[in-house]
């Protein structure tokens, strides 16, 4: 059981052998977390690595950020917690003094306990206040997008996160029913637009998750931090990351091709002068999914890709 002080703790990692396992693979000292949650990968890194080894923890949320502490507390001083993006990571390490990491992970996306803190917003289960930052007290919450944006902007978002084929017809009826403050509100009016339709699941799903997307500027920051932090990896040091929708993982994809690859001048060019050499190996040629037992104690695991890449 995954343990937090005797309770099962609220959220489980994914892909957590097959991450732990490459991570800890090479004599590896020294660990970063970007995005803790309740602490289980990185549980599963200090237990799993030398008993000399560190790891720093960052979350943006505070909540994660208690529970990783409370789950942490038996490594003492091995394991900080830190509240901070990990666009802040390079930042973090220079503070605390490390020159570098040897393994990294990232675990995208929400966790079970956000879902599940009805006050969050990011579920239509509960009728709350429509917010979704994973920190907040920073930023523009989901309120303030569905009532400040324009139609066009709203589609967009609908269309380009969620890959929702109403998009147009539900930032219509946004714009029509708005100011929205909560959940319920922004599901009714989302169902009410899709109509009546043969999917299982709630036609709300999309939109708040593309809207979850938006406001936590999620794949902006995927896209900026993940060569920042393959650049704060020592030399055979690894980076692990866990994603959950296409557009996520296709960003991943990109970078480690390009950081993989010595030339990137277009193919016409016969004599290259990018003066650009691979940073990275890619361990995974195809993302890494979940087996069989584990889509069926986990459902969570069902969208999820793991990708791993060594530094040179
Ligand atoms: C899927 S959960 C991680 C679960 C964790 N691996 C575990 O074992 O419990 C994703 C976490 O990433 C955090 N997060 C999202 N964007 C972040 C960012 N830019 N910087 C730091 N943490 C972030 C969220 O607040 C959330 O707690």
């Amino acid at each position: 059981m995954n343990a937090v002080h005797g309770q099962e703790a609220p959220h489980r990692p994914v892909l957590y052998q097959e991450t732990i396992q490459y991570l800890t693979a090479k004599q590896a000292k020294r660990f970063l977390d970007c995005t803790a949650g309740a602490g289980g990968h990185s549980e599963g890194l200090l237990l799993q690595s030398s008993p000399d080894s560190e790891l720093i923890a960052l979350d943006l949320d505070s909540h994660a950020i208690q529970l990783s502490q409370e789950r942490l507390k038996p490594f003492g001083n091995r394991a900080k917690v830190v509240q901070a993006s990990y666009l802040d990571a390079p930042k973090v390490l220079q503070e605390v003094g490390w020159d570098g990491v040897d393994g990294i992970v990232m675990d995208l996306g929400v966790s079970s306990m956000q879902l599940d803190q009805a006050d969050r917003g990011f579920s239509f289960r509960y009728d709350a206040p429509l917010d979704m930052r994973f920190d907040p007290s920073k930023g523009q919450s989901a309120a303030d997008l569905v009532n400040t944006l324009n139609e066009a902007e709203l589609a967009n978002i609908l269309w380009e996160y969620g890959e929702e084929k109403f998009s147009r017809r539900i930032a219509r009826a946004i714009l029509k029913a708005r100011p929205l403050y909560t959940t319920f509100q922004l599901a009714e009016v989302v169902r009410k637009a899709v109509g009546k339709t043969r999917e299982q699941q709630d036609p709300a799903t999309r939109s708040f998750q593309a809207l979850r997307i938006a406001v936590n500027d999620e794949l902006e920051s995927i896209t900026q931090a993940v060569p920042s932090l393959i650049e704060t990896l020592k030399t055979q040091g690894r980076i692990a990351i866990i994603s959950f929708h296409s557009l996520e993982d296709r960003i991943i994809k990109n970078v480690f091709r390009q950081e993989s690859t010595d030339c990137l001048c277009p193919p016409e060019k016969l004599i290259c002068d990018c003066g650009h050499s691979a940073t990275i190996k890619v361990l995974t040629k195809r993302p890494i999914t979940a087996t069989e037992d584990e889509l069926q104690s986990n459902p969570r695991s069902r969208s999820a890709k793991l990708r791993v890449a060594e530094k040179l």
